[in-house]
Formats: C-alpha cells, sequence, structure tokens
C-alpha cells in the first residue's frame, strides 16, 4: 500500500518537471547545412539505457527523433525528418543526446524539444530554438526603354529574415521605387525584387 502510493506521487511529480521553457537556448543555421541541437543528461546513470524522444512544437506527427533501447524507433516520426535526424551515437553514453538535423529547410525553424525518460520514470524536457537563416547573392538588371529611361532592378532570391535593401543614388538618396516581397507560406523563405527607375544612362 505505501509503496503504491509513493509511485503514484512519483509520477505526479515527475509530470510537474514537463514543463515549456521560457526562454530555451537558441541555435542559428543556415539553409541547406546541419545543425546540432545540444541536449545533456543532467545525471548520468550509467547503466541505464534512457528513452530520447526529440519533438517539435507545433507539428504533427511531434516526433522528430525517437531513440529507445539503444536504438532508433522510426514509427512516430515525422515523415518531413526520414533520414535528416540523428544522434552522436558515440556520445550517447557520456550522456551526450544532441540531435543533429541536416539539409536544414526554413519550414525546420521553431521550438523543439528533448524529452529524457529514465528507467525509473523520472523525465527531464530541454527546449532549443532554431533559427535557419538563408542567404544568396542579390542579382542586380539594368533595363533601358524607348524614351531612355532605365529600369534598376534588384533581386534577392530565398532570404531568411528578409532583407533590408534600398536602391540609392550617387548621394546615397533612396531612390527605390517599387518594392516587392514573395513568401510562399510562412514557412518559407523572402524574395525579395526592388526597382528603381532613373532618366538617363549616366547615372550612377
Ligand atoms: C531516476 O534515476 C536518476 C539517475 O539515475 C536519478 O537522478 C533520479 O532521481 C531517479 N528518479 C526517481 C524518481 O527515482
Ligand atoms: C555533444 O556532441 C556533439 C557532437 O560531437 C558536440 O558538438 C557537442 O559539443 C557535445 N555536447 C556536449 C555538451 O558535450
Ligand atoms: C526606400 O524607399 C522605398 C520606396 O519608397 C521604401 O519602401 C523603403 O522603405 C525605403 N528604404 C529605406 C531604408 O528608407
Amino acid at each position: 500500500m505505501y509503496f503504491c502510493l509513493y509511485f503514484v506521487l512519483g509520477l505526479l511529480s515527475s509530470k510537474g518537471c514537463f514543463s515549456a521553457d521560457p526562454n530555451p537556448e537558441k541555435v542559428v543555421a543556415f539553409a541547406g547545412e546541419n545543425a546540432i541541437l545540444p541536449c545533456s543528461l543532467k545525471t548520468s546513470g550509467s547503466d541505464d539505457l534512457p528513452t530520447v524522444e526529440w519533438s517539435k512544437e507545433g507539428l504533427k506527427p511531434n516526433v522528430v527523433f525517437l531513440y529507445r533501447n539503444g536504438f532508433e524507433t522510426f514509427e512516430m516520426k515525422n515523415q518531413g525528418f526520414e533520414f535528416r535526424t540523428s544522434l552522436f551515437m558515440r556520445e550517447v553514453k557520456n550522456g551526450n543526446v544532441s540531435l543533429r538535423i541536416s539539409n536544414l529547410k526554413p519550414s525546420d525553424a521553431g521550438i523543439y524539444q528533448c524529452l529524457i525518460i529514465r528507467r525509473n520514470g523520472s523525465r527531464e524536457a530541454t527546449d532549443v530554438q532554431l533559427v535557419v537563416a538563408a542567404v544568396s547573392d542579390p542579382k542586380l538588371s539594368v533595363d533601358s526603354d524607348e524614351n531612355q529611361r532605365v529600369t534598376v532592378a534588384c533581386e534577392a532570391t530565398c532570404w531568411l529574415p528578409a532583407p533590408l535593401m534600398e536602391i540609392v543614388d550617387e548621394k546615397g538618396n533612396n531612390i527605390t521605387d517599387t518594392v516587392e516581397i514573395q513568401r510562399a507560406d510562412l514557412t518559407e523563405c523572402y524574395t525579395v525584387r526592388q526597382t528603381a527607375t532613373v532618366q538617363s544612362h549616366t547615372a550612377r
């Protein structure tokens, strides 16, 4: 009876530990590259292999990596992360269960949670915020019409966050006429195109 009560209390108290972190650690990485989201066991119980569940807030299904009984378990894994997530297997025995995400996409940005479940039922959760950045070389083009007017266009394809651009004249004045910002959806990168029209070929 005493044992039973203790067990129930133990479950309740360990559930209490599972709360969102108000200031998660932030990791910034570039689209197309890899990111390492840090997570470590606070106390290393040497002979006990914990279950490690990495999940992403708002994703369905939300599991991006599940490690159980010493192996990756695939059933619950989100397909968008297939072949893209792994632990550093040599580091796991040292209590390092950091997650590697490869070939980052802009939509991978968000809050991830590392949940460690011990054999004895104790749980430790850590949140990590992943920020995905993207840049490319802006392209400049120049077109003139029959009236000798010249349109200068500058396009920055797939940036995260959106770039701040300005077309300026010799004196540094902002002469931008039009600004177009495209984003496929909230999780994708920004493509920004700006133009300026000037009256003469000799303007700089
Ligand atoms: C479970 O084990 C870990 C490490 O071995 C220890 O820190 C923790 O206090 C234990 N939790 C319970 C509820 O016994
Ligand atoms: C965990 O392992 C990774 C990969 O080797 C390394 O980059 C990271 O610094 C390690 N973290 C800790 C806390 O040792
Ligand atoms: C430059 O002018 C454009 C068009 O009027 C405007 O949208 C943009 O915010 C300006 N840029 C700066 C840095 O003031």
